[in-house]
């Protein structure tokens, strides 16, 4: 649907060039969000989808490491479309304080994505609202090391930017003059906290999660309210805001995958709703990534489960050792990615049995060798991350 006006044009400067910035109306949409015959199938499919993945994900055996693998995805292929070119190995090298592949600086960012996300969920557990606070907080994680650390980590923009373009001039995009923008996300955390109270807030509350979060995230991006990472921490709004509203228990989709697929259309859409005020467009764009993306989820989800089925018959079939092989997949599912030392210390077993053990996986073609050396040797459960890697081309 069109819409006349979604927000005011003002003049605002940009480096020493005069713009016209774009403040948003604040949310909900008016008129209302159409919700009639297609839509609502799409809405209803993208439920019943997301509702899946969520009974899954606590069907599983062992949650917590779907979600510390999911987790860590989701933070590379997040950071890949600011063009941070860590893999997923990377990520997890980083981690063990080995050197990974790529330079420093896109690893960090990709690590700084996974604190930014434990940050929030572990405050959203306390009990701690989705507010500006903590996107603020955040911030701070995804910034803290690398790239973004002169990007005022944790604080609103003083200054005014501009969305593609060489120029100002030319911007494809202006988001709101610095001195609005705490007005705008004072708004919006008021649209994102809403139930269904007075004014403009009753819409809000009337919307499902999924409507809210789609309509929050556009918002999100057109105030730009940070001076960079806007694009990831939207995308993490997005989880945290299904999780918040009971869509989820677990914070397992995102859709920087579909985004990341469908960039021009993606980026083009969040232009329609400015400039058309068409929302219903992104609202179906949005639907549709999340059926597709919670159906993939519990797809990778079954998969993993099965392959560590496959795997401990495997090695149960193989008798004798077999209880500390055991012992040491077991660790190799919680981090597909260990060292000898971390493995043993791990699976309460010694460095020579570690060794031993781990050299019964590799026979078997479970496990592999990264590194090349003799010492402080990395073993990689590849069946694994080839699983969680699918999907993500360079991954
Ligand atoms: N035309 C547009 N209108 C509104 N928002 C846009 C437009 N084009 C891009 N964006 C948003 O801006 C984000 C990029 O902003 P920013 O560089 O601050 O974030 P990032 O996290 O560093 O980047 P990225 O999203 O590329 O990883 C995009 O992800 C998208 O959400
Ligand atoms: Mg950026």
């Amino acid at each position: 649907m069109r819409r006349k006006a979604t927000g005011r044009h003002t003049s605002s400067v940009a480096g020493s060039e005069k713009v016209k910035a774009f403040v948003p109306f604040p949310l909900p949409p008016a008129p209302p969000l159409e919700l009639s015959g297609p839509r609502q199938t799409l809405l209803e499919k993208a439920t019943l989808a997301l509702g899946r993945l969520d009974s899954i994900a606590l069907l599983l055996p062992d949650p917590q490491l779907f979600l510390y693998a999911y987790v860590r995805r989701e933070a590379v292929l997040s950071s890949q479309i600011e063009g941070a070119q860590s893999s997923l190995s990377d990520l997890l090298l980083f981690e063990l304080h080995e050197e990974p592949g790529v330079p420093f600086d896109d690893v960090v960012e990709v690590s700084n994505y996974v604190a930014a996300l434990e940050h929030g969920m572990a405050r959203l557990r306390e009990g701690f609202p989705l507010c500006n606070r903590l996107l603020r907080a955040m911030h701070v994680h995804l910034m803290a090391r690398g790239r973004g650390s002169d990007k005022a980590p944790g604080e609103f923009r003083r200054s005014q930017n501009w969305i593609g373009g060489t120029r100002p001039g030319n911007a494809r995009f202006v988001p709101p003059p610095p001195n609005e923008v705490e007005a705008c996300m004072a708004a919006l955390e008021s649209f994102i906290q809403s139930a269904g109270n007075a004014g403009n807030a009753k819409q809000a509350g009337d919307l499902p999660v999924l409507l809210k979060a789609a309509l929050a995230h556009v918002q999100f991006e057109t105030i730009h309210p940070f001076l960079d990472g806007n694009g990831r921490l939207g995308r993490l709004l997005i989880a945290m805001q299904l999780h918040e509203g009971g869509a989820l228990s677990q914070p397992l989709l995102y859709l920087s995958l579909y985004f990341k697929q469908h960039r021009a259309m993606y980026y083009e859409l969040l232009d329609r709703v400015r400039l058309e005020g068409d929302w219903e467009a992104w609202v179906d764009f949005f639907l549709e990534g999340v059926e597709q993306t919670a159906q993939g989820a519990v797809q990778t989800a079954k998969r993993l489960v099965d392959l560590f089925q496959q795997d401990t018959q495997r090695v149960q079939g193989e008798g004798g050792r077999s209880a500390n092989v055991l012992r040491v997949l077991d660790t190799l599912r919680q981090r597909p990615l260990s060292s000898l030392r971390q493995l043993g210390a791990s699976a309460g077993i010694t460095f020579p049995t570690a060794s031993k053990a781990m050299l019964a996986l590799v026979e078997m073609g479970i496990a592999r060798e990264l590194t090349g050396q003799r010492r402080n040797r990395v073993f990689v459960y590849d069946a694994y991350l080839n699983i969680l890697n699918e999907g993500g081309e360079a991954l």
